[in-house]
């Protein structure tokens, strides 16, 4: 979609992960003439393959920190704009060693958003649900962009803190930036350790499928393809200032994402070692603690891929 604001140069951060490169595919392919700088320190969360094959004239990567304020400069100078998606992103990482989520995702915004202060450059940063906590399981209550934030985790709490410094650059310094609060997001290239590829891979593996508490969670959950569209959208048509939800009212408890990616797997014949269907849903079962998490939200944009598929 063309709006307003035309763009030659970006600059995305965290662009070797796994929502920072399918942004960085989408604009390639959606957008021919924009050149995407990606700059990304490869932490153990980073591969530089996740772009790998895409046009050496449209993308160049930038191996460092989002910390580094000179280099930071440097690269905003250059750019029309830039998307923020560089984070820690581990909650259980960020339980055992919080130390680098508030140096990357706090200090690592700061210094994204003072150059782009300083440079008057259009910013757009790439926030998640977790920032609003959990609602009761029978809740009828949904997300929005008023609701309040409640993170629970030193990852989400590092990035509540975050947000909170993009609004305060934009009402006192009149920073242009948006900001986008995406749910929770499945598709390629996605660490092993987050919930989905994780499923997968114990059940190539043999191992037992692992749940918090009992499985009953529910998350909204949007392909990350979506995600990019929108964050491209909202990054050349969004209002700045604004905070926008995406979502794709695809809410799932893990119990039944447990079953897809089961049944994914043996359509694509693939060999369950020791680890049927029937096997998992009745660990899954065996577990009983009720706990809690619905994510809502009004659609700033329309997302016509259905959700999460259920086979
Ligand atoms: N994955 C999701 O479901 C989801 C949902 C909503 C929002 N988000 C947000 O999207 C963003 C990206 O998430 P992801 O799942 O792709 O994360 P990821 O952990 O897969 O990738 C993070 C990337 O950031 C890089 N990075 C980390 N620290 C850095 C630093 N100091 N300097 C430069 N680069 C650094 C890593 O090398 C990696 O390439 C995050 O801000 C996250 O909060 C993700």
């Amino acid at each position: 979609m063309a709006c307003g604001f035309a763009l030659n140069n970006i600059l995305v951060t965290g662009g070797c992960g796994f929502a920072g490169p399918a942004f960085v595919r989408h604009v390639v392919r959606e957008h021919t003439g924009v050149h995407v700088t990606v700059l990304d320190a490869l932490t153990y969360a980073g591969n530089p393959q996740n772009i790998a094959g895409l046009p050496r004239d449209r993308v160049e990567l930038v191996v460092g920190d989002v910390c580094d304020a000179r280099l930071v400069r440097d690269l905003v100078a250059k750019a029309d704009a830039v998307v923020h998606f560089a984070a820690e992103t581990h909650n259980d990482r960020s339980i055992a060693d919080p130390a680098p989520f508030v140096k990357t995702n706090v200090e690592g915004t700061y210094t994204l958003i003072e150059a782009c202060r300083q440079l008057d450059v259009r910013y757009h940063h790439i926030s998640t649900d977790e920032v609003f906590g959990d609602l009761p399981l029978d809740s009828p209550a949904r997300f929005t962009e008023e609701s309040p934030y409640r993170p629970s985790s030193p990852y989400s709490s590092s990035k509540a803190a975050a947000d909170m410094l993009v609004r305060a650059w934009v009402r006192t310094y009149g920073l242009r930036a948006t900001i986008s609060i995406c749910s929770n997001n499945y598709g390629p290239y996605q660490h092993v350790e987050k919930f989905i590829p994780r499923q997968i891979t114990n059940l190539i593996d043999g191992v037992r499928p692992k749940l918090y508490g009992d499985g009953r969670h529910v998350r909204d959950w949007i392909h990350v393809e979506d995600h990019s569209s929108a964050v491209w959208q909202i990054l050349t048509c969004g209002t700045a200032g604004e905070t926008y939800l995406i979502g794709a009212d695809g809410e799932r408890d893990n119990l039944s994402v447990l079953p897809s990616c089961c049944g994914r797997l043996g359509a694509m014949g693939m060999i369950l070692t020791g680890c049927a269907t029937e096997r998992v849903m009745t660990v899954a079962m065996r577990l009983t603690v009720l706990s809690c998490a619905v994510l809502g939200g009004r659609l700033p944009i329309r997302i016509s891929r259905p959700a999460l598929p259920i086979l």
